[in-house]
């Protein structure tokens, strides 16, 4: 576990540091696959042999990853020829890399272009609330879409295609939850059905088909239905505010375990998180601290919106932009900078600088996008970004030029066992 010190701790290589992989996969080795060269190694790893070569030649030479699935696809039969190995074998392989990224440059394109159809079905279903429909037993398609109020064929449709995903089982009987499906379920503990409702909102659901207008101009395209931005909208939108919320909760679940058993936070008495949201890391902070005090700071419509506050918890509504920030020993600042760009960003920094007392700690806790092109989720969220709020993410070397600029000197990166991170910074 790491903990405040003035000695660097696990930091990472400045811009250039991917996160760990796996070191015991022979294919992976510095120099990228051990078949063709290719150095795009995260995606490339989870495939097999034969196709990492077919990638190598880019010709029609590649295994595909079954019969079925050759069929699936190209809608005739795999030729027996183009078998280098027996089909058991080859079945074997593939079935180990069934989501694997596609072979072929031209499916590779197909494959992207159409990947917008399964997040928009996954809205849909998450909207519909299909997984609370389901239990222990696996339930008939027309009685689902009755009681979701869905066409049952194109209800089955929609969700044959998720189950390609691993989302949903289909059974002769009906569907049934996998491990994934099950975190549709709103009672779930993890439920993950907020955040794939966040992202069918209209509103977002339009920001990215505007996606355009951030290209050409840099501005965010969300602020063509809102000219006030998302903060704005939110905030006249009560019901997408509540949405959102609940995405934000989501998204969270995981990562704040693996960021609690990364970091020593008991060894501060008070905590501010800035832009906490509806409380989730700091609630979670304090019951795995007994003695820390804490204090949510957030907009005034998100923090009336909350139901009286636990003990040790205090709320102050503000705008960071505008009102003082509360005093504490440490800052936490979970995925609030990479919603604005680096003159906001300063000034959230700064407003926090103004607050902090010499020695303070601040914790900005996000995704440190890496530089190298396997960084998916860093480079996803980054776009999402751009095109929602006008944020970006940062490599570290971006987050040290921020924290220069307004009065913090960073001690270190500290890895979690998720995708975020922690840049541990202190008030000078
Ligand atoms: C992406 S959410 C992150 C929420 C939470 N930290 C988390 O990671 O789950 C950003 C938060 O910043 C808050 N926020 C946006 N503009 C703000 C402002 N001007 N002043 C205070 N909070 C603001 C939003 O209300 C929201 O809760």
């Amino acid at each position: 576990m790491s903990g405040p010190s003035d000695q660097p701790r696990l930091d990472i290589l400045r811009g250039d540091s991917p996160r760990p992989r796996p070191s015991n996969d022979p294919h992976l080795g510095m120099s990228g696959c051990s078949d063709c060269g290719r150095s795009d190694v995260r995606v490339h790893a989870t495939l097999p042999p034969t196709l990492r070569k077919g990638i190598a030649n880019g010709r029609g030479q590649v295994q595909p990853r079954s019969k079925s699935h050759y069929m699936e696809r190209h809608q005739r039969p795999l030729p027996e020829s183009s078998l280098r190995s027996d089909p058991a074998s080859i079945r074997k392989e593939y079935a180990m890399s069934e989501s694997a990224a596609p072979a072929l440059p031209h499916e590779l394109i197909w494959s992207i272009t159409n990947s917008v159809v399964t997040g928009r079905a996954l809205h849909l279903v998450a909207e519909l609330r299909v997984a609370d429909h389901i239990d222990a037993e696996t339930v008939d398609v027309e009685k689902l879409a009755s009681l979701c109020g869905a066409d049952p064929e194109a209800l089955d449709r929609v969700l044959r295609l998720l189950v390609t995903q691993g989302i949903f089982a289909r059974h002769r009987d009906g569907y049934a939850h996998t491990d994934a499906s099950r975190l549709l379920r709103t009672d779930h503990p993890m439920s993950m059905s907020g955040f794939a409702r966040m992202m069918g909102l209209p509103v977002m659901w339009s920001a990215m088909s505007n996606m355009d207008h951030s290209v050409r101009t840099g501005a965010p395209a969300l602020e063509l239905a809102d000219p006030k931005g998302l903060w704005g909208y939110l905030q006249s939108h009560p019901d997408d505010a509540g949405v959102f919320g609940e995405a934000m909760m989501a998204k969270a679940q995981a990562d704040i375990a693996a960021i609690l058993s990364s970091y020593d936070f008991g060894a501060y008495p008070t905590i501010a998180d800035v832009g906490g949201g509806r409380g989730h890391l700091l609630q979670a902070l304090l019951e795995a601290h007994s003695s820390a005090r804490g204090v949510l700071f957030d907009l005034p419509g998100v923090i009336e919106a909350l139901e009286p506050a636990p003990q040790r918890l205090s709320r102050t509504p503000g705008d960071f932009f505008a009102d003082p920030l509360p005093r504490a020993d440490a800052y936490v600042l979970m995925e609030v900078l990479h919603d604005w760009d680096d003159p906001e960003a300063a000034k959230i920094l700064a407003a926090v600088h103004a607050a902090a007392p010499a020695g303070a700690t601040l914790l900005i806790i996000e995704n440190v996008l890496s530089e190298t092109a396997t960084d998916v989720r860093g480079h996803i969220l980054d776009v999402i970004m751009l095109t929602f709020t006008g944020g970006r993410e940062r490599t570290v070397d971006q987050f040290d030029s921020l924290l220069d600029q307004t009065g913090f000197r960073r001690r270190s990166v500290v890895e979690t066992s998720g995708p975020m991170r922690i840049v541990e910074a202190v008030a000078v």
